[in-house]
């Protein structure tokens, strides 16, 4: 990542109290369901006000709506390009006010459109202790590898493929025996920890970004 992607210096994260979520999906919504209920429950002082998926058969759509959240599926093959597509989601995203965009298995690129129009306000989880192991099936190229301790981060997201500054991560060790199944379920119990809390941290107004570096402000 070069400077000029990610100028992200001195600044406090804009946030507020009841920050308004748009989510991005493109399947299971697992970690969408985790958002949710953290928001139900009043864990962190945050809503999902709007669930966009690039495919209509993501299941995070139906759990979007079984909490009555709009839930709208955007097809980039309907689009004639990628910022075409983007301006789409941008329009919706502030349709409904949203205030932070968290990216919840959304699997294709976020490109300038978006970048533009939520700088320093996109998060995407990711299963690997970042910056090891970015791109797809970061679970299977950690057991590939070898490593004994893999987990999952939360960070900006800028224009490189799993680069932004990082907020949280959470070590999982690898078992002898994991597959890239039982290892993926450890890590998930993980992400939906740690998803809700950089969320809970953004709306708190608690993160400073410095350069690369995402400082933890005290209470
Ligand atoms: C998660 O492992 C997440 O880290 C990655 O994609 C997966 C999405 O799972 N970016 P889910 O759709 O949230 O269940």
């Amino acid at each position: 990542m070069t400077n000029d992607k990610c100028q992200m210096t001195n600044e406090s994260v804009p946030s507020g109290h009841n920050l308004n979520l748009g989510i991005l999906v493109s399947g299971r919504g697992s970690n969408l369901q985790a958002i949710i209920d953290a928001c139900e429950g009043g864990k962190i002082p945050a809503k999902v006000a709007v669930v966009i998926s690039n495919d209509p058969a993501a299941a995070g759509l139906e759990r979007a709506k079984k909490h009555n959240i709009p839930a709208v599926v955007f097809e980039p093959k309907n689009y004639k390009d990628k910022n075409t597509y983007e301006l789409e989601i941008v329009k919706e995203l502030k349709k409904h006010n949203a205030q932070l965009v968290c990216l919840a298995g959304y699997m294709r690129i976020v490109g300038a459109v978006l970048l533009e129009h939520f700088p320093r306000r996109i998060i995407n989880i990711h299963p690997s202790l970042l910056p090891s192991f970015p791109g797809l099936r970061a679970q299977r190229q950690a057991l590939d590898h070898g490593v004994t301790v893999t987990g999952c981060t939360v960070h900006f997201v800028d224009a490189g493929c799993d680069t932004g500054p990082i907020i949280i991560q959470s070590a999982v060790p690898v078992k002898e025996n994991d597959t890239e199944e039982t290892l993926s379920a450890r890590i998930l119990e993980q992400e939906h920890q740690i998803y809700p809390l950089a969320i809970e941290f953004i709306a708190k107004d608690r993160l400073k970004i410095e350069g690369r570096r995402v400082k933890l402000k005290k209470m």
